[in-house]
């Protein structure tokens, strides 16, 4: 088989940049090693930024989401006891979007099926191949081998997939922050705890109570690295929430059976440069943020953003000049918001090496967020997403 661009992963990236190639006759194909259902069960992501909405947009897919999606124009920080709004509307003018990322995945995916682009699940061994000169794909799928010819490959398979493995071995820089915690997350169907997401910082931990519709709740723990989730049984995990809430906030939770629960460790990469040949590195295989500026979905959408329009203008214009900024273009934005995330997470938990010092000054700057407009401005440009 031969097709100009070979996407492996069929995550957020794969597909979004999938759909937006395809509805330019751009032809391709998506390789992953799971299935479409296997993909539909991870809970991950759920805050959209208005470029990332744009995106979905721009693919032919963003009909549902406009339907059912919930547009937030602030959230809550609670600290010392007290709340604090940060109101993203009248900052920067612009909102964020509640969509949860196995909806967007499964938008994505329904609009590849009727479109009639082709996605091969279940192919293990994906290989890639010769990305320095004239690249193909290798993979195994029922009993057999298989290759394919490209011009180009998208590698969308994130932190643990090939196409980072293989930038690495062609000397792929890694820039890494490894955090000494995790978040234990438990999804479930009750109506959440407020309007809009509050973000904790309590002497106990950080907690996050989201939401994936009116019905739906998405709550998280700091936990420490070595917390199992068999030994949070649901009503631990409640009440470890409850705990980290101001009174009024904790009062109002109502509690149900935990549908997910998943523990996700922090930590911070970049990889440097994203592009090998004509291999590049798109989301998570280039790059991972901590989840507490709620980034790495809408890091993905602005890799795609720069990563379609070089091809485009390659394949329509015949003009290498956008595909040969990708790298640059990209790790531009994802230092930024790389920063962002870091020092969210900063700001928000507890470390265990933080001290009374360190403890202070998240006080102070936690004061001084609540007190100062200009901090407020700051904070709320980068949390709906800069520029691109
Ligand atoms: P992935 O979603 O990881 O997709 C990669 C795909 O590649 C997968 O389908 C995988 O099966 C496939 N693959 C892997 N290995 C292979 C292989 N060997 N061969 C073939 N295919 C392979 N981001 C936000 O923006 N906002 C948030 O609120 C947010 N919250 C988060 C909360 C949690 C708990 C976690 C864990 C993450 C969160 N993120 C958030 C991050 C976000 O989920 C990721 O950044 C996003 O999934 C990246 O998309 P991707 O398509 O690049 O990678
Ligand atoms: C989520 O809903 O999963 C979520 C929301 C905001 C974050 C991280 C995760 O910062």
């Amino acid at each position: 088989m031969r097709v100009q661009v070979v996407i492996i992963g069929s995550g957020p990236s794969g597909l979004l940049l999938g759909q937006l190639l395809g509805n330019a006759g751009i032809d391709t194909v998506i390789l992953d090693r799971v299935d479409r259902d296997y993909i539909l069960g991870r809970i991950r992501a759920g805050v959209l930024e208005s470029g990332t909405v744009g995106m979905l947009d721009q693919a032919g897919a963003g009909e549902r989401m406009h339907r059912a999606g919930l547009v937030h124009d602030g959230f809550g920080l609670s600290f010392s006891g007290r709340r604090h709004r940060i109101d993203l509307k009248a900052l920067t003018g612009k909102s964020v979007m509640v969509y949860g990322q196995t909806e967007v995945t499964q938008d994505l995916m329904d609009a590849r099926a009727a479109a009639g682009f082709r996605t091969i699940y279940n192919a293990t061994n994906v290989a890639l191949q010769d990305v320095g000169g004239q690249p193909f794909v290798t993979y195994e799928k029922d009993g057999a081998t298989h290759r394919i010819d490209c011009d180009f490959i998208a590698g969308c398979d994130g932190a643990h997939g090939p196409s980072r493995a293989e930038a690495l071995r062609l000397g792929m820089k890694g820039f890494e922050r490894v955090y000494p915690f995790g978040w234990l997350g438990v999804l479930a169907d009750v109506p959440p705890v407020d309007h809009e997401l509050i973000y904790a910082n309590h002497e106990r931990g950080f907690a996050l109570c989201s939401q994936r519709s009116r019905s739906r709740s998405r709550y998280y723990v700091q936990v420490p690295l070595d917390a199992k989730v068999e030994d949070w049984p649901d009503h631990a995990f409640w009440d470890e929430l409850r705990r980290r809430l101001p009174r009024e906030t904790a009062e109002a939770m109502i509690t149900g059976p935990a549908i997910e629960k998943s523990i996700a460790p922090l930590r911070s990469f970049v990889g440097e440069p994203l592009r090998y040949g004509r291999l590049f590195l798109v989301g998570d295989a280039g790059h991972i943020v901590p989840p507490t500026g709620a980034k790495g979905l809408n890091l993905a959408a602005s890799d795609v953003h720069y990563l379609f329009e070089g091809l485009r203008d390659h394949y329509l214009d015949r003009s290498s000049a956008a595909l040969d900024a990708y790298s640059g273009r990209a790790l531009n934005r994802i230092w930024r918001a790389v920063r962002f995330s870091w020092s969210m997470t900063e700001l928000l938990h507890r470390f265990p090496d933080q001290g009374d010092f360190g403890q202070r000054i998240q006080e102070a700057e936690l004061d001084y967020l609540s007190a100062s407009q200009a901090a407020q401005a700051s904070v709320a440009e980068q949390y709906v997403g800069l520029a691109y």
